[in-house]
This record gives structure tokens, C-alpha cells and sequence, in this order.
């Protein structure tokens, strides 16, 4: 299949591509790289290093004509969003929006797209939150997460354009961001291995859900061909507290010194992780990778990079 990925040079996108490229897809990438990096590329996808917003997005689509597009670019930080919500929605909402058009214009069949299950929810009543909890985001990226599924759900009917919307839960792994969801693990690994105070905000007690990044990219390819007009978790039905990824981390890494707690951050949600039932019967997904191993890869990538 030929698949063009967004933000294929960052976390996420990169081992996506990866894959695709290693299971004989084709691949071609779009990212701005204002957190991407070229190292994350695989030398066989071509790169377009310019932003989903550009005037030229047509050329590309005309250029590769992609069956599927596989949407990773994003403004990934929660905060920013907070403080700068219309370049949040310019980039997360207008960007995305671009892509569909020219998706429908130059013949896409799909689109995989990368939401949020960690902020379209707000703090759930019931855990772990099934897909059906009511969509209540407290920050404007989960706003944009929202709109994004609805236009697609809006494109399918007004266009035909099929999509499986991919609710991630907290994604760690190699080449992980300290901006995105789970940038609580790469800042602890940074400051662990600097021997650096770590410090954790609130009790520590916070329960979010932590995937790792090579179940994630599974739940992208088998979302190739399945799970038309789906929107599900990408969750392990678990939490995992901050304190529990500290005393993890501390042993893989051998840190000597205990966190310093500091008064809980503004807006902190206390806990959200997502029920996996749903994705297991439309995707046939499963995590299989637990929180120390992911933890021990994670940990060796930053201390070996
Ligand atoms: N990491 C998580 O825990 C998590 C959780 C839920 C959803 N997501 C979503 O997964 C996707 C990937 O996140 P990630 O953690 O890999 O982050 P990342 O920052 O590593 O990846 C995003 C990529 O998009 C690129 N990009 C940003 N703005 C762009 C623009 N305007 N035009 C072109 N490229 C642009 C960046 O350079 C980067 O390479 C995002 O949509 C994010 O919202 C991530």
C-alpha cells in the first residue's frame, strides 16, 4: 500500500513508518520537524519537510498518491494548548482538516488517526472509561482530539472516506518526547541518569494509562485493515501511578535518591485509564508489552543514547 504518514519524524509517526516500510509498504512522510528529527527516519520513506498547513500539501498528495493517511502530526503538549489555544486549533483542527480535503480530493481510502484517550474523556466517572463515557475534554487539545473525530465521522458520511480513530492512552517509549503525554517517563530517565532531583507534582498517587510504543504501532498496522468507522482505546485497562514508575525507573537505573514532592499542578487530572475490551474485538489488539519491561527499553534508550 502506499501510506503517507504525518509527523512521521517524531515519536509515535517514526515507528510507525518503520514498520510499514518493514511489512513492504510504501511510505512518505510529512512533518515540519519542529520536533521531529531526521535521525528518526527510516532512510527508505520519502520525506517532505514541510508543515501539514503548507499551500504545497497538494503537490505532495498529487505526487504519492496515498491510499491510506496515517495522521501522527500534531501540537502534542496539553499545556501549550492551554495557554495557546488558537495555534493549538490551527495546527490540530485546521491542519487536520486540510488533509481530509486533500484526502478526498486525491482518492485516500483511509485515514488512521491518532486521538487521545488520556483528554477526550476529562476525569471519567467510571474506570477503566469504555468508549461510550461521555466526551468531556478539559483542555483545548482534547477539544481538537474531539473535532478531529467528528470530522471524520462528517467525511465518511458526506465523502465515503473510511477512518479508524485510535484513542492512545499515555504512549512511552524509545525516542519519546518530555512534551507529550507520557513525558513523565523521559523526564525521570533524564534526571535519573543526570542524578538530578526528580520531581513528582501532587501525592504521586495520579493513575494514567501507559502504553508502550511497539504495541501502539501494532494497533496502526492492523488498523489497515480493520476497524472501518471505529473509535477505540488504545489503552492496557490499567493504572499506573507516577510513584509506581518512580520506584521502577529507580531501580532500572540504579538512582540513589528518593523524589521530592511539589504541590500538584493546575487542571492535573487525578486518574483516567481505558477499558481494552472494545479494541480487542474490532482490531483484535491486546497490549502485550508490561510496564517494567517497557520501562527497562525506554530507560536503556536514554541511557544508551
Ligand atoms: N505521546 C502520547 O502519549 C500521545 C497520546 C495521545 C495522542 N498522541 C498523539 O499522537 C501523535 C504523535 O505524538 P508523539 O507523542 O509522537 O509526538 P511528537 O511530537 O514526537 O510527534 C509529532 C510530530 O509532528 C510533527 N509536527 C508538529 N506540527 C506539525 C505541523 N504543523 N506540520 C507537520 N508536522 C508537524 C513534529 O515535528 C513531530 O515530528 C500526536 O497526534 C499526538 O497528539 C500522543
Amino acid at each position: 500500500m502506499r501510506i503517507l504518514v504525518t509527523g512521521g519524524a517524531g515519536f509515535i509517526g517514526s515507528h510507525v513508518a518503520e514498520d510499514y516500510i518493514e511489512a513492504g509498504h510504501e511510505v512518505s512522510i510529512i512533518d515540519n520537524m519542529s520536533s521531529g528529527k531526521e535521525e528518526n527516519v527510516n532512510p527508505k520513506a520519502r520525506l517532505y519537510k514541510m508543515d501539514i498547513r503548507s499551500p504545497e500539501l497538494d503537490l505532495v498528495f498529487a505526487k504519492e498518491k496515498p491510499e491510506v493517511l496515517n495522521h501522527h502530526a500534531a501540537q502534542i503538549d496539553v499545556r501549550k494548548s492551554v495557554d495557546d489555544p488558537i495555534f493549538d486549533a490551527n495546527v490540530n483542527i485546521v491542519g487536520m482538516l486540510g488533509l481530509l480535503q486533500a484526502s478526498v480530493k486525491h482518492g485516500v481510502e483511509k485515514v488512521i488517526f491518532a486521538s487521545s484517550g488520556g483528554a477526550i474523556y476529562g476525569e471519567p466517572q467510571l474506570l477503566p472509561a469504555g468508549e461510550q463515557t461521555a466526551l468531556d475534554p478539559l483542555a483545548p487539545y482534547g477539544v481538537a482530539k474531539v473535532a478531529g473525530e467528528f470530522y471524520l465521522s462528517c467525511y465518511h458520511a458526506l465523502h465515503g472516506l473510511n477512518y479508524t480513530a485510535l484513542r492512545y492512552g499515555n504512549i512511552y517509549g524509545p525516542r519519546q518526547d518530555p512534551h507529550g503525554e507520557a513525558g513523565v517517563i523521559a523526564i525521570f530517565c533524564e534526571s535519573m541518569l543526570r542524578d538530578r532531583e526528580v520531581k513528582i507534582f501532587g501525592t504521586g498517587e495520579q493513575l494514567r494509562d501507559y502504553v508502550y510504543v511497539g504495541d501502539v504501532v501494532a494497533a496502526n498496522v492492523l488498523a489497515l485493515d480493520k476497524g472501518d468507522g471505529a473509535r477505540v482505546n488504545i489503552g492496557t485497562g490499567k493504572g499506573t501511578s507516577v510513584n509506581e514508575l518512580f520506584t521502577i525507573l529507580k531501580e532500572v537505573l540504579g538512582y540513589g535518591k528518593d523524589a521530592v514532592n511539589y504541590p500538584p499542578r493546575h487542571g492535573e487530572l487525578e486518574k483516567t485509564y481505558l477499558d481494552d475490551a472494545l479494541v480487542f474485538d474490532v482490531l483484535g489488539w491486546k497490549a502485550q508489552v508490561g510496564i517494567e519491561r517497557g520501562l527497562e527499553q525506554t530507560a536503556a534508550f536514554f541511557r544508551d543514547r
